[in-house]
């Protein structure tokens, strides 16, 4: 929203595509935008199926010349790029969703609205007729029934009441021809911010929260016999919606009330970072409302614990962090920074000279860690992976016992949690929607909540007790790569945190310690493998399958070797724990079937090698990972990876590196879409 230099709306346009094309990322399979007509009279739209190019292209061809380019003090627009969950990618099913033809109201929504079923059968009854298969749209049109049936509401208001009707995740921007000049946006577990851009410095580091006034009164909704509000929720029935008390609050949008001001609305900060480094994170049920150079934030009930204001936090992302400099995908930069980001991850945190690690965000509870039942660490994806590779560190260093889970598998068995739990919350994004209703679930059962994230300011990390953030830099490939081996050293730190005052650990801290001091000239040394996993892959790229195998402290690279080959390239890739290849994936194995080996010198060396002998006795070829020199080894395959030799429990640093490599090289020969691999999103905010 504009209040600033005057702008053209072609301006404002590409302002808009630009945010966009940075949260691409984030979803990519079908586009829209909304912006008023000259005259402020209507709202156009338009909406493409595809990536963000072809919406540019189709605003270049509606919107050139005329009055499009004239320059107006305020403007309001939305835009979206959709992950579909309910409703094939196409432009019927891509925002901004509308509540009727004249486009009264238009939506962007992140997330899931899970009673909306609910609400359209309402709503149907009511007369409205539905021309998507998206939740969104019920949204839409809700908040167009309620300002039919409230018209002395405010955009705020009927946005506010909504939001008491839907169930489920949602972050929502609102905007309306019958309120030109104001947007509306709020969240419920879908992360959204509010970016501040103005001339000069802000006089205030703090937005105050309106609060609803709590008053008796019973609207003519409310349930008269027991004055209480109704149902809230339709639930399939006719019966009208109930309204939640008004606010009464006067001062409304005095807040923040800037003469020149720009407003946004993002969910992620990398959409807004090159207008403006100033943002408040919203909170769930938040309302936000710009209108008229002002901003304020609203609730409609006050909480006890509630800080009463939203403070402006300060970025410190530099816009070229998330600009794919000079390489040809964001994932290739990506791995090719891990030497520096692991340093990054370190940094003011690891002492190689005293032997020190201070771990600054869980220090004061490190205490309560230690007399802990058992370590749970949980999470999705890569960040999984993370886990599944330092647990064994942390069986040694803690001498506790560590689960290591999938957070939907975690929900769907109600797992055991206990008090004396202390629950660990991997997320690079700090937003994935099964690991927060983990964390949730822990945290309602009384565990201490340790979050592990790359976001700060993520939902993760501010409903986390304590946690680390690994400092990565914002990752925006989708595939996560340098996310992954930043979580894998901040656990090893916590393990050698907790280990301080072993005496019997001291040795193997130390041996540790000083792995970790050289691992960043060891990635480069494994990047320069660069061109040799290029030519395996030209081996490789037009076989339907690849079988990754290894154990002990190498298997999660199995893990994670696989999933970077499926989500890349779409062939299948399997990670297979060498000590069950004899219970069946055995059977796979021929002179066609491709197989890499990950085959260190480690305490599982030997049984490596069984299985080894097991794959070349059955004709199969292996690539083989081995380390430098380890001719013994190289002997059992014409091809092999040398990567350097390092302590065991940080070798699946050096060892996937090779395996982010291939896939990425797979995926360009193969044609696939490296930073934007079908059907998948970076960051999944919906269960
Ligand atoms: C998605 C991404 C993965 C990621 C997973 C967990 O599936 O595509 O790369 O590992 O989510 O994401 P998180 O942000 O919680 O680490």
């Amino acid at each position: 929203l504009n209040y600033l230099t005057p702008k053209s709306r072609q301006e404002v346009l590409d302002l808009l595509v630009t945010g966009l094309k940075r949260l691409e990322y984030r979803g990519y399979d079908s586009t829209g935008v909304a912006i008023d007509s000259p005259d402020n009279k209507d709202i156009v739209m338009v909406k493409r199926t595809g990536k963000v190019k072809v919406l540019e292209d189709a605003i270049q061809e509606h919107f050139s010349g005329g009055e499009y380019s004239e320059p107006v003090n305020t403007h309001v627009g939305i835009a979206h790029t959709r992950w579909a969950t309910h409703g094939v990618p196409c432009e019927r099913n891509s925002h901004p969703q509308r509540s009727d033809e004249g486009n009264s109201f238009v939506v962007v929504h992140n997330g899931i609205i899970t009673n909306y079923n609910d609400v359209k059968t309402f709503l149907a009854k009511k007369g409205y007729e539905f021309e998507s298969d998206t939740d969104t749209e019920v949204f839409a049109k809700l908040v167009h029934h309620l300002w039919k049936k409230h018209p002395n509401y405010s955009f705020r208001e009927l946005v506010e009441q909504a939001i008491q009707q839907v169930e489920g995740a949602f972050a929502i921007a609102v905007k309306s021809k019958h309120f030109p000049g104001e947007c509306v946006a709020s969240r419920r577990s879908s992360p959204l911010l509010v970016g501040i851009k103005t001339k000069t410095r802000l006089a205030t580091d703090h937005i105050p929260i309106l609060y609803g006034k709590d008053d008796k009164k019973l609207s003519s909704d409310q349930d008269a016999d027991s004055g209480k509000p109704q149902e809230l929720r339709p639930h399939g029935q006719t019966r009208e919606l109930p309204v939640l008390p008004r606010s009464e609050s006067t001062s409304e949008f005095m807040p923040l009330e800037e003469k020149e001001v720009e407003y946004f609305f993002a969910s992620d900060a990398s959409a807004v970072i090159e207008h403006t480094n100033r943002v408040i994170y919203l909170e769930d049920d938040d309302v936000a409302a710009v209108r008229d150079g002002t901003l304020s934030i609203h609730r409609l009930k006050k909480s006890l614990d509630d800080p009463h204001a939203r403070e402006i936090t300060t970025l410190k992302m530099e816009i070229q962090q998330i600009m794919k400099g000079n390489y040809d995908y964001f994932m290739q930069k990506e791995i090719f920074e891990q030497p520096e980001s692991v340093v990054n991850t370190m940094r003011g945190r690891v002492r190689f000279d005293g032997n020190a690690i201070v771990l600054g965000g869980i220090k004061d509870f490190i205490p309560e860690i230690k007399r802990c039942r058992r370590l749970m660490l949980i999470g999705c994806g890569t960040s999984y992976h993370s886990a599944v590779a330092t647990r064994q560190l942390l069986e040694e260093l803690t001498e506790l016992p560590v689960m290591v889970e999938l957070a939907s598998d975690f929900l769907d068995r109600n797992t055991p949690i206990f008090r004396d739990d202390v629950c660990f919350f991997i997320s690079q994004s700090g937003e994935t929607a099964d690991t927060l209703m983990a964390l949730r679930y822990c945290k309602q059962r009384g565990a201490l909540i340790v979050g592990i994230t790359n976001t700060v300011g993520s939902s993760i990390c501010r409903e986390s007790h304590c946690g680390v953030h690994i400092n990565a830099g914002p990752e925006i490939g989708v595939a996560s790569t340098k996310a992954y081996t930043s979580q894998f050293i901040s656990l090893v730190m916590f393990a050698l945190v907790m280990s301080e005052d072993r005496l019997s650990l001291q040795q193997r801290r130390l041996e540790i310690l000083q792995a970790l001091s050289k691992l960043a000239d060891q990635i480069r040394e494994v990047l320069k493998l660069d061109s040799k996993v290029q030519e395996l892959a030209k081996d490789l790229y037009q076989h339907k399958s690849l079988l990754i195998m290894g154990r002990g402290y190498n298997f999660a690279t199995c893990l994670e070797g696989a999933l970077k080959v499926k989500e890349l390239t779409y062939m299948h890739s399997e990670g297979i724990m060498a000590g069950e290849l004899k219970h069946g994936p055995l059977a796979l194995v021929d002179g066609s079937m491709p197989v890499l080996m990950i085959v260190l010198r480690d305490p599982v060396y030997v049984k490596c090698m069984n299985a080894l002998q097991q794959v070349t006795s059955r004709k199969g070829c292996p690539v083989i990972i081995c380390e430098e020199g380890d001719e013994e080894t190289k002997a059992f395959s014409t091809r092999h990876l040398e990567i350097p030799r390092t302590v065991d429990c940080l070798q699946g640093i050096l060892t996937v590196i090779p395996m982010q490599l291939l896939s990425y090289h797979i995926a360009v020969l193969r044609g696939c879409d490296v930073d934007c691999p079908r059907n998948l999103a970076k960051s999944v905010t919906v269960e």
